[in-house]
């Protein structure tokens, strides 16, 4: 028996349920809110899509009943507002970090076991802000940013090349923000390709510059945050833990030495298995990628710092 908690069962939380429930991922999802009814309706509605896609999960929804979330495997925290048009998601913190840390604290009580997945923004700090106030082993703590970002960032690839994204390697490391994320496009692929050698350097630069603003883009047109692709990494990153996949992703996860920074959460690519971080892949970075990486740590740490200001840690 395989059992996943969401907590939050808005936009984000919600798509990331339906995704679970679609590929199987788990026998059982549990979404949790704070407001009576939309976890059970939602819940209702997605098992009435069940006959009609074929799966079998059970979902499962309630409001603010940690009960019902015990003996889960898998957290995923979704909870917090999202941002509007023109905000960044630093902007959400003194909002979000409270409660973060209370959904946090609460479903752990019930499943003191469980791997904890972290999707609420600002994504790395309330990664960080789970990882200070849980004490979990860092093995337990993993922020979702990197498998959303890499992810636009090879919809953006393909779309440069004309190609399946599908056939696109690339990776996002660093920060889940506007400013902060690294897409690594020295490393991108297509076929084994570098695509260095398919794209100009103006091109590839506009695919870059396009993936680090993603999220906004999508926010303007939207008039809130994006939730298919956020809650489909979030599904992503839940698959490879609960089906042992040992997939590598990049994911916001505590540092203690690695890429030359430690107590941060910051993205970069990790082996996600039953034991959630199963390794940190230390990747040879350039002298310009590494120099991007310190300073998008640097922007990481000051808004951990912030967390202090709002009275959380
Ligand atoms: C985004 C939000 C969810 O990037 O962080 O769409």
């Amino acid at each position: 028996m395989s059992k996943v908690t969401v907590v939050g069962a808005g936009n984000v939380g919600a798509t990331c349920a339906n995704v679970l429930a679609f590929n199987e991922v788990a026998d059982e999802v549990i979404m949790l809110d704070v407001k009576e009814g939309v976890s059970e309706g939602k819940a209702m509605d997605m098992m009435q899509t069940a006959q009609l896609l074929g799966f079998d999960t059970t979902l499962v929804g309630c409001a603010n009943e940690y009960a019902q979330t015990a003996g889960s495997d898998v957290i995923v925290i979704t909870s917090g507002i999202p941002r509007k048009p023109g905000m960044t998601r630093e902007e959400l913190i003194g909002v979000n970090a409270s409660i973060v840390k209370s959904v946090a604290e609460n479903a752990l009580k019930y499943s003191p076991d469980a791997i904890v997945v972290v999707i609420s923004n600002p994504m790395d700090t309330m990664t960080y802000l789970a990882l200070k106030s849980l004490g979990l082993p860092k093995n337990r703590i993993i922020g979702m940013g990197g498998a959303l970002d890499s992810s636009r960032f090879k919809y953006y690839l393909s779309q440069a090349l004309g190609c399946n994204a599908n056939e696109v390697e690339g990776m996002v490391i660093g920060g889940h923000g506007d400013t902060t994320m690294i897409p690594l496009a020295r490393l991108a692929a297509y076929k084994g390709t570098p695509v260095s050698e398919l794209l100009s350097a103006e091109k590839l630069e506009e695919v870059v510059q396009a993936t680090m603003v993603g999220g906004a883009t999508l926010t303007k047109l939207l008039g809130t945050s994006a939730w298919y692709a956020p809650g489909a990494a979030g599904a992503y990153v839940v698959e490879s833990i609960i089906h042992n996949q040992k997939k590598q992703v990049p994911c916001s996860v505590y540092l203690e030495g690695e890429y030359g920074e430690s107590d941060i959460c910051i993205g970069v690519p990790v082996i996600l298995g039953k034991n959630g971080i199963e390794k940190i892949v230390e990747l040879k970075l350039t002298d310009d990628e590494k120099a991007k990486f310190a300073a998008s740590a640097q922007a990481v740490r000051q808004t951990n710092e912030a967390l202090k200001e709002v009275g959380v840690l």
